[in-house]
């Protein structure tokens, strides 16, 4: 006899949907962080429950009490997202965090799937299972991710048998994740924009500086801010303008400072190239260690200074300049601020801005290639303004 209190099992609450959202695996801390300050920025509570090996977020929205649509907010949520691969509306979950299952069966008995009957009807369908991290007991056989996904999609026939198997073009995409923390099953809402932002290369672009940086990485820097849309972001070393295509393509107003001529006009052709971009964005010929904007007025900052090597520090050494700028702008951040910067990982300048900042921070560590490791840096502006140093 099977001991079904061994599995945890979370239903669906009646007063709430939930979404959960497979988190891409290159750094599953940084996406987390990703999503959570997405979520910060809807400015709505919502509740996050986070697997412990930071790869499945579920997402409980409790609309009655938000007067929004669910839909909206996952559409919000994908539509801005980097680090994520897909989004499903939750079907069921289970935990296997304290008793994970021996057998096949032992998993399957636990499946809850009184919510399939209310399932579209007359509409084709496909499974498919995702196996993630180590594999447990249950794992072992080679098979398994297809029995699962069989036994599921048979499940659903047998509570709405007008539905049917589409393997190659399914009205309906079902998925199941399986890790050895839990399982996770529900229907496709959609994939992230990942792919169609790594496709836009900075080489790709009217002007191209060896200096840019990845496009999917510029945007996840401008999520990190936590910033909302129509709210102003400041890249003081903007370069070819990288940040500011990405801000703009969110929706979100920007300000690129740059101090190199070439440079700064590349940047003009490129925001002026992209129709959204040359509304949006604001180019400042000048030095990031002397700005004239007004005091607590910038509330996200996101930036990917020189390092000396492809881009010039104009003869600083790149920590007396960082420091300089940081000095610079403390007074003109407005409370809640955050201020997101990629610099490489061996320069040890992190409680030096923190202290300039009176922040506190998080570090997220990327690697680039042999030489080069950069860290993610996010410092965040306490609520009400403190002493500036
Ligand atoms: C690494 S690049 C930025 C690349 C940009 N994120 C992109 O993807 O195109 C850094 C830029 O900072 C500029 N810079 C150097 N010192 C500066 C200063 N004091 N004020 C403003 N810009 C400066 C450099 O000319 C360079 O274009």
């Amino acid at each position: 006899m099977e001991d079904k209190s061994k599995i945890t099992m979370q239903q669906q609450e009646n007063n709430g949907q939930s979404f959960f959202f497979l988190l891409s695996g290159e750094n599953p801390e940084l996406a987390v962080f990703e999503l959570e300050s997405i979520v910060s920025a809807l400015n709505i509570p919502v509740e996050l429950r986070i697997s412990p090996d930071n790869r499945v977020i579920v997402i409980q929205i409790e609309t009655k009490k938000q007067n929004i649509l669910s839909s909206d907010i996952i559409s919000f949520l994908m539509k801005r997202v980097t680090l994520v691969h897909f989004s499903c509306k939750q079907l069921f979950q289970i935990d296997f965090t304290q008793f994970p299952p021996q057998s096949l069966q032992d998993l399957t008995s636990n499946f809850d799937t009184s919510t399939f009957c209310d399932l579209m009807p007359n509409t084709s369908f496909s499974v498919f299972t995702k196996r993630i991290g180590e594999p447990i007991e249950v794992h072992k056989p080679r098979s398994l991710t297809q029995a699962l996904s069989r036994y599921l999609g048979t499940q659903i026939i047998q509570k709405n048998p007008t539905k049917w198997v589409d393997l190659e073009n399914p009205q309906e995409q079902f998925i199941s994740i399986l890790s050895k923390h839990g399982l996770w099953f529900g229907q496709l809402v959609s994939h992230s924009l990942r792919k169609n932002v790594q496709q836009r290369a900075a080489h790709k672009r009217p002007f191209f500086h060896p200096s840019s940086m990845n496009p999917l990485l510029q945007r996840t820097m401008v999520n990190l801010t936590a910033i909302k849309t129509g709210e102003w972001l400041l890249d003081p070393f903007c370069g070819a303008g990288g940040a500011l295509l990405e801000a703009a393509r969110l929706g979100i107003h920007s300000i690129g400072v740059e101090i190199n001529r070439k440079i700064i006009w590349g940047a003009y052709q490129n925001l002026k190239a992209d129709k959204i971009a040359n509304d949006l964005t604001h180019l400042i010929f000048g030095d990031a260690t002397q700005l004239s904007f007004k005091k607590g007025s910038i509330s996200a900052v996101v930036t990917d200074p020189p390092y000396g090597t492809a881009s010039s520090t104009r003869g600083f050494d790149l920590q007396d300049l960082l420091l300089a700028f940081f000095r610079e702008i403390r007074p003109l951040l407005s409370p809640k601020a955050r201020v997101v910067i990629a610099i490489p990982s061996k320069i040890e300048i992190d409680e030096q801005i923190a202290q300039i900042l009176n922040a506190s921070y998080r570090k997220f560590l990327q690697y680039v290639h042999r030489s080069l490791t950069r860290k993610i840096l996010v410092f965040s502006i306490p609520k009400r303004p403190s002493k500036i140093q």
